[in-house]
This record gives C-alpha cells, structure tokens and sequence, in this order.
C-alpha cells in the first residue's frame, strides 16, 4: 500500500479504532495455548479491549495464528490485520544455543544464517516479528539475563546486533518469504541492573551509556530493525519507559530510529511503582509524550488515552505519529494483502527441525563452545579407553534454555543421546545426584522434588556414580546450571555450582581424578575449585537442539573447539562486574608489586577474572607473530595496516579468533586499558599459515572527550593483536591528526 493510502485509512479511523492499535495484548487471552511472560494479575481487560487491540504477543503456530487472524478480520472496520510477535531469541523449533554461547562463536556470519532459520520457521509459524535481538551490554553473571546477551563488549555485540538483525529480516523486503520484523531491546542500559537484581535501578553516566552501552542498540538500528523495546529500568533515576530524553531525542532523532517502539510487558503501568506516575492516566501520557507507539499487556493506553486528547491533555497527533508508524509495519509485511503471510502448517512440518536446520544447530553449537582447560586429556579417544559419564546433565533435555518458547524440549538431544549414536563400547552413564540444592531458590522445581525423601535415592545415585567411576579410566562429569536458573527474573547472589553438583565431584575426585568437565550454564559461573582439579573443563551452555551431538563431536575430537569467551568468569563472584576494558586507575596493580600495600587490588584474590574475554583454547596450537605496522603514523584521513602471521603448529585443524585491541594511551579523560576494535576468524590445517590484517582508521580512535564531542584527540597509541584480550603481542603508534 501506497504512504499515502495509508494516511487516507489513518484519518479514517476513529479515536477508538486508532487506540485499539496501540495496545498489545497476550494470545494466552484467546486460546490457552500461548505463554505468559510476564505478571497477568495487572492486566484487568475488557473483552472489546482484547478483541480489538491491535497486536498479540506469546502465541505462535500456523493453525493457531490463523484462526486467530481470521475471527478478528471478521469483526475489523477498516480490515486492518493483528501483528503477530513473540520472543524467538535462539530459534522457533530449531533451537540453537543461546544467545550468550553465540556471541562465543565470534562468527557473526554463521550467527545470521541461525537468525535466518529462526525467521523462516516462525514465518511458517504465522509470526511476523520476534522480541530479537537483545543487544543489552552484560558485564554482571548475578544478573539471570546475560544468557540472553552476546556479552560484555560494545563492537562484538555490535556486530552480532547487525549479524541478527539482518538474518531475521534479510537486506531486502519485509514481506518476502520467510522474513520476519526484529525487535532490538531493551532500550536502553536493562544490562546494568544494581548488583545484578533484575528489573533494579541502572546507574550508568551519560559518557558510559553513549560511549559502551549505546553502540550495539545502533548498530542494530543502522542495520533496519523494524521496531525496538524500551527497558525496565530507570537511566538517570528516570525509567526507560517515559524517558523523552532517551526516546525520543536519542533514539530517534540522534539514532534516526523510525520504527515502532514498544514498551516491555507492563512497563508503562510500572511507572507508577517506580514513583514518577500517581496513576494509569499519568503513566499513559508520560509514555505516549516519550513515544512509545505500543502499551504491551496494561490497560494504561487503552482505559486512558481517549480521556487525554477529549481533555486536550495531548495532542491527538502524539497518536497519529504512533498508529502510522504500527501501519507501516503492518503494510511493509505485507499483511494487508495477506494477512495470514507467511502462517502454513505444511511448511511448518516441512521445516521444523529438518536436516539442514539440525546441521546449522550443530555446527552453531560446536562453535559456542569453550575449551577453558585441557591438560592434553582431550580429544578423548572412541576406542580404547573406559568413559564413565556422571553427572546430573547426562540425560537432560531442557539444554535449550527458557526463552525457546516453542521448543519441544524432548526433541533435544541429551549428551547421552549424543553418546550413544557414535556406538562406543566401553561406556557407561550415571546422574550421580540431582540438579539443584534445597535452597537454590527455584519454586517450580523445588516443589517437584521432597528432599527428604529424596536422600535415599540420593544415596542410591550416588553409589552407583561411584561404582562407574572407579572402574573408568576416565570420567566425563556433565554439571552445571539448570535452564530456568538463569534468564529473566533469574538473578544469583552466588554463582558457584550447585552444592550438590560440587560434593559429587569431589568424591568422584577421590576416586577417579581423570576427570572433563563439560559445563552446562547461561551464564560465566565461578569454577575456581573445580578447574583447579578437573583435568578439561569444556563450556558448552546450554546449546540447543543438537546440544548432544556437538558435545559428542568436540570430546571426541571429530570437531576442533574454537568458541571464545564473550564474557570474562569471574574468579570470584566478589569481583563482578568484571570485564576486561576496564580503566586505569591511578594506582595500579601489577603482578611484581604484589606486597605494596596501597594499590588497587583485593587482598584475598587477584584483580584478574578466572578466564577473560577472548579466551578459550583449541587442540591444536597458533603462533601469532609480532605485529608488522604498514607505518608508525596515522593521519585523519589515513589508514595503517597492522598484520600478523597465524601458523598452525599443532597436529589438528582448527579455528583461531584473531582480536585486535587498541589502547590510547593519553586523552583528555581516562580511556580503557584496551578495547577490541576488530576480529577474524580463520581456519587452519596442521602446518599451514595465513596473514591476517587489520586497518586502523581514525573512526576507530573516537570517544566522547572532556567536553562530551564525539572525537578522536592526537597522541600515542598501542596496538595489541593476539588470541584472547590478555595479549602481551604489541606495537605503538601516533595518531597525528
Ligand atoms: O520480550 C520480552 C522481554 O524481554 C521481557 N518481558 C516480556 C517481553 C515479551 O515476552
């Protein structure tokens, strides 16, 4: 349709017709089959409300969609159809490992061809738009969400921002086949909540926010994602939601994001608990006077937005800008012509799950994961060894964690499905304990489980483990988090390994040391105790529908582990936020001067995480040469090269991340110790060698300066390439404007 069409039906449209568009509503309402998620006791709809609100989150199916499209379009005016979104963040069917372990692949390529997937399935799904991606920057593992991120740094996540926003809607058209609208979100700053408690407070100053926090909400915007969700939480003691500053100036004006924004689940409403709305009206005009074009789940729009303009309190404008903007949505999917799009059950069992979308899983998987240690136990060899496999994860399905929404968490493959298919002979399985302690916090699941009760099959469990391992020579121990221990609403004050999980391995310890530990988590966790004892330690999160089948590939050296970690584990939960861009201060600590007293350090751990940023271990090996500069000034408008030689001498192929980080040396305000500016991903046979190179241009040197200007100031650089972001491998530069 035409804009100007669209305009016509706009003025068309009654005030009623108009506010119905601006509200968006659960699928839970018309069939039982759609998911909660978030609280349903503020809601308190009227049925017109729900019958007529222009869009519908949480349900997804073609037959479901359908039927649901096809009674409102009955009963519609203007036959302007429903929108159709829900939180499709690692997959629709296909599940792919969480967004966390994707950001561990640093292979946004392989990123966008899994967003790609996700799109064609939740098109075949009847959806049109997915809550996707979540670009929020993580620096905290208490938080539950950092499972939902692509980690702690502004340019990784920038170009996993880009990787996904482009595979969910292709670089052309929205209503092509398979294309589905992204939502970036949560704008902005949700990843920064006060000592990791979800929904709390966000304290970030204004350069840290623009400077780490915005960069990957643009980057997302400049790739065209078609609409954004404002965040829970306040910036500058103002909630995200009804901030005008941060919607309407930065977003879109500075940002040119010309999208629709929605609010996330009840935010508007939440407006009142923060303290800065008395009531639903006030938080209804305090939102729409910020711009946010949809009230996601209260009736703060709809039982308050005619009251405002019948009273002059707004304009009836503020809701024209946002009803055009959903049309416009509405007509780039092309729904008007067909409002059902995509929606077929045929190509849903055509797709769902089919064998190139299962390779894609498994190929993502073993790209995410983690070599944290290896002492040489790994590969582990198929034939000639006795692997015991003990660990509460042996058989657990729910490796896909909790925003797989539409997953059939039984059509995961566990470690022992994955196992089983290669046919070994010399191997046994055996959960050892349960998943979680008595007080770990989780209601759905503790209330399944009678601890008391419980122990005498713990006993039992135990036995048995004991019994595998000693006669083993070696014992594989799948441990870690359960799904629903990270994710929203999610967070941990500690982040060890459950207890249990812990006392198994220590007695399996006494009896076997041969142990790998293959690592199941949504988030860095503290393994100090373990990795110290443990023989490997492989991170493996919780990688989806092929989870099983990955794992088995990279212990058995069919695939070579190349993930890296895009979020430093801490040492100790005491150090968190932790990450590796962190400044200077004016007393700093370095290993040689461990017994000065006034310098910034713990007295009980040191100032370093357990595993950084960029780190993560392969089966081969890769010399890195030193750094060979194209010249040792960069003008403004110049460009230097800075190359390296990347050899394989190992005896596997393998996959290397090469990470260049830059570090300025003096500006008018501190600077980071060193930020990653750029990255390749090669891979290598046994013996071969590749030159890889990187450009360094001005843009690259900008930061917000002393007078808060966008800018690059003169002066000495340093230029560090390596395998992880603890290089030593550094050569200087001057930046002479
Ligand atoms: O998209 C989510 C958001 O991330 C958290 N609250 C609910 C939304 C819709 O499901």
């Amino acid at each position: 349709m035409e804009k100007e069409k669209l305009l016509e039906l706009l003025s068309d449209m009654s005030l009623e017709e108009k506010i119905d568009q601006l509200l968006q509503v659960c699928s839970y309402y018309y069939e039982k089959e759609g998911v909660l998620t978030g609280p349903e006791n503020q809601a308190g709809f009227k049925e017109e409300e729900i019958k007529n609100a222009g869009s519908v989150l949480g349900g997804g199916g073609a037959a479901l969609l359908r039927k649901i499209q096809e009674n409102y379009m009955k009963t519609q005016p203007h036959k302007i159809p429903l929108l159709f979104m829900a939180d499709i963040i690692n997959g629709f069917r296909t599940i792919f490992p969480i967004p966390l372990a994707q950001g561990a692949t640093f292979n946004p390529e392989l990123v966008e061809l899994a967003a790609s997937i996700s799109a064609r399935e939740s098109a075949a799904a009847g959806l049109h738009l997915t809550f996707s991606p979540m670009v929020d920057l993580v620096r905290d593992a208490r938080w539950g969400r950092v499972m939902e991120s692509t980690g702690e740094d502004p340019y990784l996540n920038s170009c996993f921002a880009k990787a996904m926003v482009e595979g969910y809607q292709g670089t052309g058209e929205l209503k092509e086949k398979g294309k589905i609208a992204s939502c970036l979100k949560h704008f902005a700053g949700y990843g920064a909540p006060m000592g990791g408690r979800d929904y709390n407070t966000v304290e970030l100053s204004e350069r840290t926010l623009r400077e780490e926090y915005l960069p990957a909400y643009k980057a997302a915007v400049d790739a065209g994602s078609a609409a954004a969700m404002t965040s829970f939480n306040t910036l500058d003691r103002i909630p995200s939601t009804g901030n005008k500053k941060l919607l309407r100036q930065i977003l879109r004006e500075e940002m040119s994001f010309d999208g629709v924004l929605i609010s996330d689940w009840a935010a508007i409403e939440e407006l009142i608990n923060h303290g800065v709305a008395q009531d639903k009206e006030e938080a209804a005009r305090l939102a729409i006077e910020a711009g946010v074009d949809i009230d996601m789940m209260t009736t703060c729009y709809c039982g308050n937005l005619k009251k405002l303009v019948e009273e002059n309190k707004i304009e009836v404008s503020l809701l024209d800008e946002s009803v055009l903007r959903i049309l416009e949505l509405k007509n780039k999917l092309g729904l008007f012509e067909n409002p059902y799009k995509d929606a077929s059950e045929a190509e849903e069992k055509e797709l769902f799950l089919c064998e190139k979308h299962r390779k894609t899983a498994r190929e993502l998987a073993i790209e995410s994961m983690v070599l944290l240690k290896n002492d040489g136990i790994l590969p582990l060899s198929e034939n000639d060894k006795k692997i015991a496999f003990i660990g509460p994860h042996v058989d657990n399905k729910w490796i896909s964690g909790v925003w797989s929404i539409f997953a059939k968490i039984n059509e995961n493959v566990t470690l022992e499905e994955g196992i089983k298919n290669l046919n070994l002979r010399n191997v046994t399985f055996a959960k050892g304990c349960g998943f979680i302690d008595a007080d770990s916090g989780i209601k759905e699941y503790h209330d399944k489980q009678n601890f008391e009760e419980d122990s005498r099959q713990a006993e039992a469990l135990l036995l048995e483990a004991l019994k595998q391992a000693k006669a083993a020579d070696v014992v594989v121990m799948p441990l870690g988090e359960i799904a629903i221990q990270s994710g929203e609403a999610s967070s941990r004050a500690s982040i060890d390994l459950p207890k249990v999980q812990m006392d198994l391995f220590e007695k399996i310890y006494k009896v076997n040391p041969n142990i790998v530990v293959v690592l199941f988590n949504g988030r860095p966790l503290t393994i100090k105790a373990l990795a110290d004892k443990a023989r490997a330690v492989l991170e493996v999160w919780l990688p989806g529908s092929e989870g099983g089948n990955a794992i088995t590939d990279v212990l058995f050296g069919r695939a070579n582990p190349s993930g890296k970690l895009s979020m430093s584990f801490p040492y100790s939960v005491g150090q968190v936020p932790v990450y590796y861009s962190e400044f200077h201060t004016g007393r700093p600590f370095v290993d040689n001067l461990k017994d000065v007293k006034y310098l910034s350090k713990y007295l009980d751990i040191p100032n370093a995480p357990l595993y950084p940023f960029g780190y993560g271990l392969s089966y081969t090996s890769f010399s890195i040469s030193s750094i060979s500069l194209s010249q040792k000034e960069l003008t403004k408008e110049g460009n230097l090269t800075a190359s390296v030689v990347v050899k394989n001498i190992g005896n596997y192929t393998g996959k290397e991340v090469v990470q260049l980080y830059l570090q300025d040396k003096k500006a008018s305000v501190a600077r980071p110790v060193r930020q990653l500016k750029g990255f390749e991903k090669i891979q290598l046979k046994p013996g071969e060698e590749k030159t890889v190179t990187f450009s360094i241009t001005e843009d690259m040197l900008r930061f917000y300066n002393i007078n808060m200007d966008f800018v690059s100031e003169i002066g000495d650089f340093s230029i560090y390439i390596g395998n992880d972001s603890q290089t030593q491998n550094r050569e200087d530069f001057i930046y002479i404007g």
